[in-house]
């Protein structure tokens, strides 16, 4: 367990520059082994997930190789035997269906893990896997896929826009026999990114980004490998200007998309910020004295609605902004587990499944929370920017899944924010007498 020590009261001021997204580069880091050649991804963050990945990898028989910020890929012969430790450090394990078994021919996968933000089937992925050929054996805690025979192009459509399932079906597509037309696809940018990269490596893709994706196969694997700078992580972006919103100052993010995040931006506009953007980089400033208007009525959705990993910190920036104001996740059932800390810090608001309201017009103080989930975590430490004292946000390891060290990044721009080791449960209950700060 480590802990995050965050002082508020500190106003905002500097540049910085967003990591690669984790959402692409998880993806990409399966999709390498559809690659006949080798592959390099650059720029990839020291985050949890990327470490489970590479595990992942070598558990199947890859050799990644990390070198400073690149990760190395070659091409190597694998297995389709995920193992469940694996499998369950993270939701990304799903992205290894499709190049297992276009690689192996059967894939054993215990079902993956990843954020509780309430039920997470993979129906999706298995139905276009099926359209596709392979033979699929499902169990409450795994699933098996077989193919006889290389998988085959299909016109295929989503039930609804899977950001995942799209993933697998491209990266199945790719290596099928004949033309697959993907209906419902979603389109958010790290679709766009792993299309890029697949065609790097020689795969036909058109209308990545755009419901409609068609893929010529290659009908094994892709000859090519390639050198890819993934795309600049838009969540962390995010994260960067909702901390500005709460603590105040005024900072610019570089090197990102704002595009990608517009909904994010607007909404931070519309509450009071300052935010002004170019193509690849945007700044954000508020004066702490003057509080923000809340009476927002957000609701999440697929690309390019508001993204539902941007509502637990566009909750941080409510809190105490003037007037009532709601949230709505229309994606996932859990996603604001975060409110009980945010009440932990004096703030008005009420979590029920999908639905959060925020009273508005916090005080906060500061308060000894737990980090729910990766972006809940982020949120919480956002809100105790703006807290009196000193507290912290306990973590299981959920924020670094997604951020490599953000009390670091926060602290560069003039936060007081930092990790603090703290001691191991095993010590706990060897020497209950000792108090946790
Ligand atoms: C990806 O999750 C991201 N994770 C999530 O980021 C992100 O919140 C989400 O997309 C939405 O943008 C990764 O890329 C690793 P989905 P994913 O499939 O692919 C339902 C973060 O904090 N569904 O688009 O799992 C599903 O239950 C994380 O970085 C099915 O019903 O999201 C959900 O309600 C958290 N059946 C909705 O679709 C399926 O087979 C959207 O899920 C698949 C999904």
């Amino acid at each position: 367990m480590e802990r995050i020590r965050i002082t508020g009261g500190r106003v905002l001021a500097g540049n910085i520059r967003p990591a690669a997204a984790k959402n692409s580069v998880l993806p990409l880091l399966a999709a390498s082994l559809l690659c006949a050649k080798p592959c390099v991804l650059r720029g990839v963050p020291r985050l949890s997930d990327v470490d489970a990945s590479l595990a992942l990898l070598r558990a199947v028989g890859a050799n990644p190789v990390r070198r400073g910020p690149d990760i190395l890929l070659p091409p190597a012969t694998v297995c389709g035997q995920v193992p469940p430790a694996l499998a369950g450090a993270m939701r990304g394990s799903v992205f290894y269906l499709a190049p297992l078994l276009v690689r192996s021919g059967t894939v054993e996968m215990p079902l993956p893990g990843g954020c509780r933000l309430g039920p997470r089937p993979i129906d999706i992925h298995l139905a276009g896997l099926s359209a596709m050929g392979a033979q699929i054996t499902e169990s409450d805690t795994a699933v098996i896929l077989r193919r006889e025979g290389p998988l085959q192009g299909v016109d295929f459509t989503l039930r609804l826009p899977s950001v995942g399932a799209t993933l697998t079906l491209l990266m199945a597509a790719a290596c099928a026999r004949g033309e697959t037309v993907l209906r419902g696809a979603a389109c958010e940018p790290e679709i766009a990114d792993t299309a890029a990269f697949l065609r790097k490596a020689g795969a036909c893709i058109e209308g990545a980004g755009t419901p409609v994706i068609r893929v010529r196969g290659t009908e094994g694997l892709l000859p090519g490998g390639g050198v890819h700078l993934p795309l600049p992580d838009r969540i962390a972006a995010a994260t960067y200007a909702a901390a500005v919103a709460v603590a105040g100052g005024r900072i610019t993010v570089t090197h990102c998309r704002p595009g990608h995040l517009a909904p994010f931006l607007r909404f931070l506009r519309t509450a009071g910020c300052e935010v002004a953007a170019g193509p690849e980089s945007f700044s954000i400033a508020r004066d702490p004295d003057t509080p923000l208007w809340g009476g927002a009525d957000l609701r999440t959705g697929a690309w390019p609605d508001f993204a539902t990993d941007t509502a637990p910190l566009a909750a941080a920036v409510l809190l105490q902004a003037k007037g009532e104001s709601h949230i709505h996740d229309a994606l996932f059932q859990n996603r604001f587990a975060c409110a009980e800390g945010f009440a932990a810090m004096g703030a008005d608001v009420r979590a029920e499944g999908r639905d959060l309201w925020i009273g508005g017009g916090a005080e906060l103080h500061a308060a000894r929370v737990t980090a729910p989930d990766l972006r809940g975590g982020a949120a919480l430490v956002l809100a105790a920017l703006a807290g009196r004292g000193t507290g912290s946000v306990m973590d299981s390891g959920h924020i670094r899944r997604g951020y490599e060290d953000l009390p670091a990044d926060l602290a560069a721009l003039g936060a007081r924010c930092t990790y603090v080791k703290t001691l191991s449960d095993a010590t706990i209950k060897t020497a209950p007498a000792v108090q946790m700060r």
